[in-house]
Formats: C-alpha cells, sequence, structure tokens
C-alpha cells in the first residue's frame, strides 16, 4: 500500500511532517505493508495536508489531516481507503482537480517528485527524447508553432527568444531558469520546483539543446529551502542517471545545471537585476537593450525564461505543437497554472485554458471569499497588477483582454479581497511597496513612488483632496512612461486601478474630532 504525504511547503506548513510521523507511527505499531511517499501539492491549499492512499489503482483522499487524525483515520481502515469524516472520495473527481487541463502540472501531486521511475512511467522524458533527435532549428520551430508565451508575465513568445539566441553568435551561451517567484499570492514556481522537478531540468535541457547553450541556472529565492533542496537533489539524480551531463541520453551534446540562491529582492525577478545578481554584482536594472538575447549571463547569449514557460516544454516536446496549440484563447495558446489566494474560501493552484472567464474562477471555482463577505475586488498579476470590480468580472483569462481592460495577469496571480477592503489603503501599498523595492536606478521610480506615498496619504486626511488625487494621477503617468523597468512602470496599474474602478474610496472621511 502507497501512503501519500505531501511535502510540498504549503503543506509542511499546515503539520504535514507532523501527520507523516504519525502515519509512519501507525504503520509500525500495526505491522502494515505500507510504504510512504512524500508526493508534491495536488494544488488545493483547504484541503492541505491532503493524505491519499492507492486502492485498486485509485487514489482516495482524506484532509485536511491533523496529526491527532491519524489513530482514527487507521482505525477507520485508511490503508484500504475506509470511510471516516476527513475521506473526500476519489482525489481525481473533486470538482476543483476535474476541471483542471493540467499540461504542465500533469504529475504534480501524483508523482514522488524524486523519482525518476515514477517521472518516466507518468511520460517525463519523451520530450527530451524527441528534441535530442531532431536539429536545434527543429525544435525552436516547434516551441514557436505551439504559441508558448512567457508565463513570468510579460507574454513574449518563447520559440522567438530561443531563436534569437540560437541565431545570436558565441560559443558560450546560458539557459537561465527565472525562478526568483516574487508576486504576492503566486507559488507555482515553487509547487513545480517542489513537486516535479524533473519537468523542470528536462524542459531546461530541451532549451539548451535547441539553442546550442550548455549550461543552465536556476535563480530562485532563499525563501524557498524545500524547492532549492528538492531541485538540487532531483539534478544528481539527473546527472546520475546520464540526463544532464556531457552526453544528454547519450546524444553526445553537453548541458548541465545548478541552482542558485538569491538573496531576496522583489527587483532580482526582474531579469536584469537577476543576471546581475547571479555575476556576484548588485542586483541592479541593467538598460535595455542589449537584450540578454543578445548579451546576457557574462555577456554571452541567454535564455532567460520563467519556471512555466520551460516546464511546458516537455509536453509540447512530446506531444507536439499543434496538441498544446489547440487550447486557449486568441493569441494566448496553451494553459495557464492560475494561483488563486487571499480572502478566498477554496485557494490553490487551476491549470486551465486560457479564456476562462474571471467571475467563473472567483465565484464558481475558487467559491467567493472565506469570510463569506461580498468580494469587492480582485488584484490579478501580483502587486503590480490591477484591481477588477465584479463589474470586470466578465473578462477573459488571457493576456490581451486583460490588457484591454488596462489590467495585466503577469505570473497569473489572483489575490481576493471582501468588501472590507480599502482601496486607498492599496493605492498606497503599492506606492509603499514600490519605494520599498525599488533598486534606485531611475528617478520616477525611486522618487515617484515616495512622493507617491506622501500624496496618498493627503488623500486620506483629507488635505486638498481633488488636488491630490489629479496628482497622484499624474505622477503614475511619469512613472508607467518613464521608467526604466516594470517595477516602477507598473506600479500605476493597482494605483490608478484602485482610483479608476472604486472612486468612494479615495473621498476622506470627515476626521471626528474626540
Ligand atoms: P519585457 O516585455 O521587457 O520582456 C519580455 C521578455 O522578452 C524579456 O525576457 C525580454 O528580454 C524578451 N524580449 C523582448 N524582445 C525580444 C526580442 N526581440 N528577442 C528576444 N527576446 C526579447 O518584460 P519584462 O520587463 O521582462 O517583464 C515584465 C513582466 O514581468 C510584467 O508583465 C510582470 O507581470 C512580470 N513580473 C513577474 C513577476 C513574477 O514574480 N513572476 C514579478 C514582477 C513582474
Ligand atoms: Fe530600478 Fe525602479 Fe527604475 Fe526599475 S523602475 S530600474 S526598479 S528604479
Amino acid at each position: 500500500v502507497r501512503i501519500y504525504v505531501p511535502c510540498d511547503a504549503a503543506a509542511l506548513a499546515l503539520g504535514a511532517e507532523r501527520v507523516a510521523k504519525a502515519i509512519a507511527e501507525q504503520i509500525a505499531a500495526r505491522g502494515l505493508d505500507a510504504k510512504i511517499v512524500r508526493n508534491g501539492s495536488r494544488g488545493m491549499h483547504w484541503l492541505e495536508p491532503l493524505v491519499e492512499v492507492e486502492v485498486a489503482g485509485k487514489r482516495i483522499g482524506y484532509g485536511p489531516v491533523k496529526a491527532k487524525d491519524v489513530v482514527s483515520l487507521f482505525d477507520a481502515g485508511l490503508a484500504i481507503g475506509g470511510d471516516h469524516p476527513l475521506c473526500l472520495g476519489e482525489v481525481e473527481e473533486l470538482p476543483f482537480l476535474k476541471r483542471q487541463t493540467r499540461l504542465t502540472f500533469a504529475r504534480c501531486g501524483i508523482t514522488d517528485p524524486l523519482s525518476l521511475d515514477d517521472y518516466e512511467a507518468h511520460g517525463g522524458l519523451a520530450g527530451l527524447r524527441r528534441a535530442v533527435s531532431m536539429s536545434p532549428a527543429d525544435v525552436v520551430k516547434e516551441v514557436t508553432d505551439s504559441g508558448l508565451r512567457g508565463r513570468g508575465g510579460a507574454g513574449f513568445p518563447t520559440g522567438i527568444k530561443w531563436k534569437t539566441v540560437l541565431d545570436a553568435p558565441g560559443d558560450r551561451k546560458y539557459i537561465v531558469c527565472n525562478a526568483d517567484e516574487g508576486d504576492s499570492g503566486t507559488f507555482a514556481d515553487r509547487m513545480i520546483m517542489e513537486g516535479d522537478p524533473f519537468v523542470l531540468i528536462e524542459g531546461m535541457a530541451i532549451a539548451g539543446l535547441a539553442t546550442g547553450a550548455s549550461k543552465g541556472f536556476i535563480y530562485t529565492r532563499s525563501e524557498y529551502p524545500h524547492a532549492i533542496a528538492a531541485m538540487s537533489r532531483a539534478i544528481d539524480i539527473a546527472r546520475s542517471a546520464g540526463i544532464l551531463g556531457t552526453s544528454v541520453l547519450g546524444s553526445g551534446k553537453t548541458f548541465d545545471m545548478e541552482v542558485r540562491t538569491g538573496a531576496g529582492a522583489y527587483v532580482c525577478g526582474e531579469e536584469t537585476a537577476l543576471l546581475n545578481s547571479l555575476e556576484g554584482k548588485r542586483g541592479i536594472v541593467r538598460a535595455k537593450p542589449p537584450l540578454p538575447a543578445h548579451k546576457g549571463l557574462f555577456d554571452c547569449p541567454t535564455v532567460i525564461n520563467n519556471v512555466i514557460s520551460l516546464a511546458s516544454v516537455p509536453v509540447i516536446m512530446d506531444k507536439g505543437s499543434a496538441y498544446y496549440r489547440d487550447f486557449g484563447l486568441g493569441r494566448s495558446r496553451g494553459t495557464i497554472p492560475i494561483q488563486i489566494a487571499g480572502n478566498v474560501k477554496h485557494g490553490g493552484l487551476f491549470e486551465t485554458a486560457f479564456g476562462i472567464s474571471l467571475g467563473e474562477l472567483i465565484d464558481d471555482i475558487a467559491g467567493g471569499t472565506a469570510s463569506g463577505r461580498p468580494v469587492k475586488a480582485v488584484q490579478v498579476g501580483g502587486p503590480l497588477g490591477a484591481y477588477f470590480p465584479r463589474a470586470l468580472f466578465d473578462t477573459p483569462f488571457d493576456y490581451e483582454s486583460f490588457a484591454a481592460k488596462d489590467g495585466l495577469i503577469g505570473h497569473a496571480g489572483i489575490v481576493i479581497f471582501d468588501e472590507s477592503a480599502d482601496m486607498l489603503k492599496q493605492a498606497r501599498f503599492a506606492m509603499e511597496f514600490c519605494a520599498v523595492e525599488s533598486c534606485g536606478k531611475c528617478t520616477p521610480c525611486r522618487i515617484g513612488s515616495t512622493r507617491g506615498v506622501e500624496t496618498a496619504d493627503k488623500i486620506a486626511r483629507g488635505i486638498e483632496p481633488e488636488k491630490n488625487r489629479e496628482l497622484l494621477a499624474d505622477l503614475c503617468n511619469t512613472m508607467k512612461f518613464g521608467s526604466l523597468c516594470a517595477l516602477g512602470g507598473f506600479t500605476p496599474y493597482p494605483v490608478m486601478s484602485a482610483m479608476t474602478h472604486f472612486p468612494e474610496d479615495f473621498v476622506p472621511t470627515p476626521l471626528i474630532e474626540a
């Protein structure tokens, strides 16, 4: 019998380690022939720790399990999928999972993240095997034809980025994986690194073969210790198995990789600041051009892709570009792992084809707020994303539809707020966040964000509110068009959307004298 207890950081934070220990004690005490497998998370946070048991080829779930529940679970016959108040039935049949289209996250939560046998048994390495037999240009074409766009947020076509690097002259080229996942409410990168690290290794190896890069780096944050441990261990296993090294899968082509840990700065998720940090310099933004694709890490042509972009490549190479491109809407092809967080009943990871409406995601799939109060606003795309009111809930989830409504999907994080949220405070927070995280290189961001905080405070205190609202909008305009990178350039999105959609919060309430 295999009993699955997640080792994902979210499950661990909710007590999965204690649950695993209690289960091990019960297995020993009852003399059962059972093995505990530490899987990744299925991405249903309200059910974590989610314990699963494989019975007759089906996975029966129990959750959320606490250590104190374990004895009663075994008394009820956990090892044979017995009934219990915490029993959820067949996990694959839970509506939150059943409604998803899992391509990138196909294995996450199902396999043992560090078992190469499990990985291969569930379709792993098929994409790399195919890539090895193809010319670099054909691999690039396959990725281009799939319509895959950068999942870090900007949505730049991945195949075109790879072609730029393939065509760039140079003996040394690099693949850099941006795993500096910093957006509020996002966890897709972490979940892949902890739950299916081989898929990222496979994606990076394919990128290396496609562009002529022989070395890869995963740049991640120190706040992700479990992801760092899982990735590092998986890289060692892949190297021992000949997937990485001087002859990738016996092809005679070299590709190897390692994990590098940042010291923790939001701006190091910006690709050029990331490169500086990777080179051991201060994480400060570089002016573009030159693009990293021409002159990136150590001035060599470099592919920088987000974790999810790279982890989506193996399924494209395995099943073909047409299979992937068939999912989606307009110019947004394939699937997107949406991360639902904040004041929400059913938060977690929901991978689906582009095109689902925001309203369906929030009201139907996520079940509204955890507080039970009406949803007031949702912020999509991290701390630099716009706040959308209910009036915009018919917006389809894709790059262009959000841009048309002055928003962005970014790294596909959604943070939900109920009616108690004060949108002026949220606008002030955006400016404060920018002031704290600014690298200081350009004036609109460095100075503008601090002036933005002061101006928001003046509005809150009723000091010339009309004039200061105009001033705040003017400042946003300067930051949007005058900043060197997305940190200063995108801070206006939350501020302006809060002002536009929730003007009532920007009218100060008169001070009541004590
Ligand atoms: P960008 O639009 O400047 O560039 C997108 C990517 O395409 C870059 O890698 C760039 O080097 C590349 N590129 C552009 N033209 C190219 C060409 N002709 N050939 C080859 N490559 C080319 O956007 P940027 O500043 O890199 O990213 C901004 C996005 O980052 C925002 O949309 C925001 O949502 C997102 N973001 C994501 C965060 C996260 O935690 N994942 C955190 C903060 C922001
Ligand atoms: Fe640095 Fe801000 Fe300018 Fe970006 S916008 S380069 S973070 S000062």
